[in-house]
């Protein structure tokens, strides 16, 4: 006799009762699933016709212009005809409906998120011929930065710098006091000197939001006015932070007082995580459309000439887990000068354990190395799932480090570790290159900052995908610790 297992029960008892035809391809099965369990679903409708269709047309058209706000206007114009084409009965079928939840046109991967359907819409929606398929919003898990307890901290003040002082309060906080040793060991402050610390450069972080009452990041917010804050989930005007670790990962990136690698580039973010420590994913494409042609809070007034120039994000899903909607927002993220860094992971030693979309051949995966420069055992190792791609790219030290704390007044600083922490470390060495040379492509600021690197010790036995440790890169330590003033130098004047 034939197995079935328990999940294809529920779903042929609930085939039968709701009359969705058993072959509806349409419908994704986890979908199916749902309505078993609720009335209603977060759900995201993709379109027949693909972005990437007309990319290498829209690349066509923006060959001769030259302004960069120009160039992701034809790209975000372009793609948003598609998507309204593409869109037109679905948003006919909703007013009809007079459905009230709130729905989403995504341009970037044309789709349609709609919150709440219930599954009679989401079966005459599964009806249009345009409709590729219909699938459950997913969320994946937040990775929180790790507090440790300060007395188990086994790092010693490197070089009589102070990596943390107890007895500064948050009236007290100058440059001087608040050091992070991160910044001293890539060497960022000899980059200030050469009169490159982020001045007139714009850097964005899609993440938990940011506390803007820190003091580490306030000063240098764009503002609301100027595009600087966008929140799908709330639509509010005032950045909020709602797990800490947006603040915490931006401090590394631009924060002041001595713990950011660029202190004077201005940033703006927006939250995509729920208040479960949970990324949506469409919260994440609307973050990304927001970066690339940013709107004002209520997502409207596109200006595509304020898009910052790196994006950090300190987010990955596990091995194993999808990460196929990243894929769709890849091939538009290429298109533009905009350089990306992604979190590689904190699953490893074990071989195999890295993030996505950190291992994805396009972007700069960041891994996590110590205060003296060793591989940190829990950065997730190489190489990518497919065994072809050495990862991650680079590391950076941030084991351990001073980290801005999110609710002010209760603690300024923390001690946090994390390839989360890592990243913006690598986002702010970018942020530097790009003042220096603002006509870099995605491909130089890959190939100057992976050439530019100091060592890193590997205390680990075991070898992952035939890349010795002292082969470079390898798949521990990619090319190895990111390093401000050897990627300086070996930027060319424009
Ligand atoms: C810690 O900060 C206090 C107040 O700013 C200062 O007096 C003290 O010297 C600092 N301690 C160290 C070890 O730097
Ligand atoms: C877009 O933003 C830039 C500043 O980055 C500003 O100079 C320009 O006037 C804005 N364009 C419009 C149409 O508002
Ligand atoms: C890596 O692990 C995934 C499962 O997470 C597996 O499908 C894949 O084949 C593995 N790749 C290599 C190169 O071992
Ligand atoms: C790497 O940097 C060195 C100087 O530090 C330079 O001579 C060499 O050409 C660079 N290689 C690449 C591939 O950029």
């Amino acid at each position: 006799m034939n197995f079935i297992p328990f999940d294809l029960v529920i779903v042929i008892a609930l085939l039968q009762f709701t009359n969705i035809q058993p072959n509806n391809e349409v419908i994704s099965d986890q979908l199916k699933i749902a309505f078993e369990k609720e009335k209603t679903a977060d759900v995201i409708v993709t379109f027949k016709l693909r972005p990437s269709e007309i990319l290498s047309k829209i690349s066509q058209q923006t060959k001769s212009v030259t302004d960069r706000g120009g160039k992701l206007r034809i790209l975000s114009d372009e793609l948003e005809s598609l998507a309204k084409s593409s869109q037109v009965n679905i948003l006919k079928k909703l007013k009809e409906k007079n459905f009230a939840s709130r729905i989403r046109s995504l341009w970037i991967t044309n789709q349609v998120s709609i919150d709440g359907a219930s599954l009679d819409l989401v079966t005459s929606i599964a009806a249009l011929t345009e409709v590729l398929k219909i699938d459950k919003i997913y969320s994946f898990k937040l990775e929180p930065v790790q507090d440790k307890n300060k007395d188990d901290n086994p790092v010693e003040p490197h070089n009589n710098k102070v990596a943390y002082n107890d007895s500064i309060s948050d009236k007290e906080i100058t440059q001087a006091s608040v050091y992070s040793w991160a910044v001293w060991k890539i060497q960022a402050p000899k980059v200030w000197e050469m009169g490159y610390d982020g001045q007139g450069v714009v850097v964005g972080i899609i993440d938990s939001g940011i506390s803007l009452t820190h003091e580490v990041v306030y000063d240098s917010f764009m503002g609301t006015d100027e595009y600087g804050w966008f929140d799908p989930n709330k639509m509010g005007e005032v950045p909020r932070d709602i797990t800490g670790h947006g603040t915490a990962c931006l401090g590394h990136m631009t924060g002041k007082y001595g713990m950011g690698v660029a202190p004077n580039a201005k940033w703006m973010a927006c939250n995509c995580v729920d208040n479960g420590w949970r990324y949506r994913t469409d919260w994440v494409v609307e973050c990304f459309q927001f970066m690339l042609c940013p709107t004002d809070h209520m997502g409207n007034n596109k200006n595509c000439s304020r898009a910052p120039r790196v994006i950090s994000n300190s987010y990955y899903t596990v091995p194993g887990e999808s990460s196929e909607f990243f894929r769709e927002i890849t091939k538009v993220l290429v298109e533009t000068d905009i350089h990306y860094v992604f979190c590689i992971g904190n699953v490893g030693s074990a071989c195999n354990t890295t993030g996505s979309p950190g291992n994805f051949e396009e972007f700069i995966g960041v891994g996590l190395t110590t205060i003296y420069d060793e591989y940190q055992t829990f950065s997730s190792a190489g190489p990518d799932p497919t065994g072809k791609l050495i990862k991650p790219d680079i590391c950076a030290p941030a084991h351990m480090v001073m980290t801005a704390h999110y609710e002010f007044g209760n603690d300024f600083i923390d001690i946090a570790t994390g390839c989360s922490l890592a990243t913006p470390i690598v986002g702010g060495v970018i942020a530097l290159m790009v003042q220096k040379n603002p006509k870099l492509s995605q491909g130089s600021v890959k190939k100057i900052l992976f050439n530019s690197t100091t060592l890193a010790v590997i205390d680990e036995p075991k070898i992952c995908g035939d890349t010795p440790h002292d082969q470079i890169p390898n798949n521990r330590i990619g090319w190895g610790v990111v390093n401000a003033l050897k990627a300086i130098r070996n930027v060319p004047e424009p």
